[in-house]
């Protein structure tokens, strides 16, 4: 299929990338680079052979958008473009709603312009909110307490109202976990600019000596070693993720949403611990307040991913590490 993919550049965009390359789909990559560059487009090349079809554009620009629709037969769109840093997103709030709704919105106006009614979309486990108990169930109440959750809880809303308006639609909400490491390659990965707001690339950068002292937020949760539970997964199996979404949605109509996590939790200490063992870095750390908005656990029931979707991670934490340290050293 030809698949136009908004974001492609970025960290999950380009794995995807990647991976649908290898599996002979045809990309059309559309991204402004506000957090991403060029030169992903080098390492996707080097890593599958092909060097996909690029418009540095943004998804608001209409006009822009016309016009990679009118150039490709697209059959189907994963839309990551978006902006997610969560403390920012409180700081500049109409950015965050124009860029992630307006944009959305413009998207799905030019698709249906093209007839083009096939997305999948990433959504967030942020939307479980604070009120659940893990593990987080695709059913369960949702909730937001910020504006980057605000936007992904609408959007999946705005979504799924297209998909009651017109059932030719076919959409697949895809609520990430927490995604890390990088491909195996070690050519493509996450490179936040300026200080890290997550725990992973934190880490790295202790790790490498970027950055002194990681400060773990809070050891006195309701969680085995008091530090809070996440359930991260392997960028490359949250990749497959997006296939698998990508066939389903494509032989489907309606909305569906799913999670994609790998049902098991592990602790800030316990993720430092393996990072440790698989770079042979020890990373600095130092007890410090809890972080204001953090859950004690997060971590997915992935039973719907499995059965709906037949798609389950095979990655561990420690390839997760693995990959992560290999890529921060290039
Ligand atoms: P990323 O920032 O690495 O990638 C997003 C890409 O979108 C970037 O390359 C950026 O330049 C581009 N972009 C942003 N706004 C754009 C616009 N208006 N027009 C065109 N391009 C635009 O982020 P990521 O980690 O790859 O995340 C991808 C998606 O997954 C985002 O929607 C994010 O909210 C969601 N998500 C990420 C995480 C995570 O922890 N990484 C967790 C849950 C959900
Ligand atoms: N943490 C630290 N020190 C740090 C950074 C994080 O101790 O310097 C802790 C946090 O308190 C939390 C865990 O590490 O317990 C993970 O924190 P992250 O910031 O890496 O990830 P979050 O689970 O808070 O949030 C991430 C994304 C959200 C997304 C969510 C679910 O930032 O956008 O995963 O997908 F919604």
């Amino acid at each position: 299929m030809k698949i136009l993919v908004t974001g492609g550049t970025g960290f999950i965009g380009s794995h995807t990338v990647v991976e649908l390359q290898k599996t002979g789909h045809e990309v059309v990559i559309v991204d402004n680079l506000s957090n991403s560059s060029e030169t992903v487009l080098d390492d996707i090349c080097t890593i599958s052979g092909t060097r996909p079809i690029f418009y540095k554009a943004d998804i608001r620009d209409k006009e822009a958008l016309r016009s990679v629709f009118s150039e490709h037969k697209i059959e189907a769109v994963i839309h990551f473009a978006g902006l997610k840093a969560v403390g920012e997103s409180v700081q500049i709030p109409l950015e965050y709603y124009h860029n992630n709704i307006t944009g959305t919105l413009i998207l799905c106006d030019v698709m249906r312009e093209a007839g083009c009614k096939t997305m999948v979309f990433s959504s967030s486990a942020t939307v479980y909110g604070m009120n659940n108990t893990v593990p987080f169930k695709e059913d369960m109440p949702t909730s937001a307490t910020n504006p980057y959750g605000r936007t992904k809880l609408m959007l999946e809303q705005i979504l799924s109202d297209l998909t009651v308006s017109d059932p030719e639609w076919s959409v697949v909400l895809l609520r990430y976990f927490n995604p890390i490491g990088a491909h195996p390659s070690g050519l493509i990965g996450e490179n936040p600019s300026g200080i890290p707001n997550n725990l992973f690339p934190y880490i790295a950068r202790v790790a490498v000596g970027m950055l002194p002292c990681l400060s773990v937020f809070g050891n006195d949760y309701d969680t085995p070693d008091g530090t809070g539970v996440r359930d991260y997964i392997h960028v490359v199996d949250l990749a497959l993720g997006h296939l698998k979404a990508l066939d389903f949605a494509a032989a489907h109509k309606g909305v569906e949403t799913v999670n994609l996590g790998t049902s098991r939790g592990t602790s800030v200490l316990e993720l430092v611990r393996a990072f440790e063992k698989e770079s042979g870095v020890k990373v600095n750390y130092k007890i410090a307040p809890r972080r204001a908005g953090d859950i004690a656990s997060c971590y997915a029931d992935t039973e719907k991913a499995e059965k709906l979707l037949g798609w389950k991670a095979k990655y561990g934490i420690e390839d997760m590490c693995r990959d992560g340290w290999r890529y921060m050293n290039k």
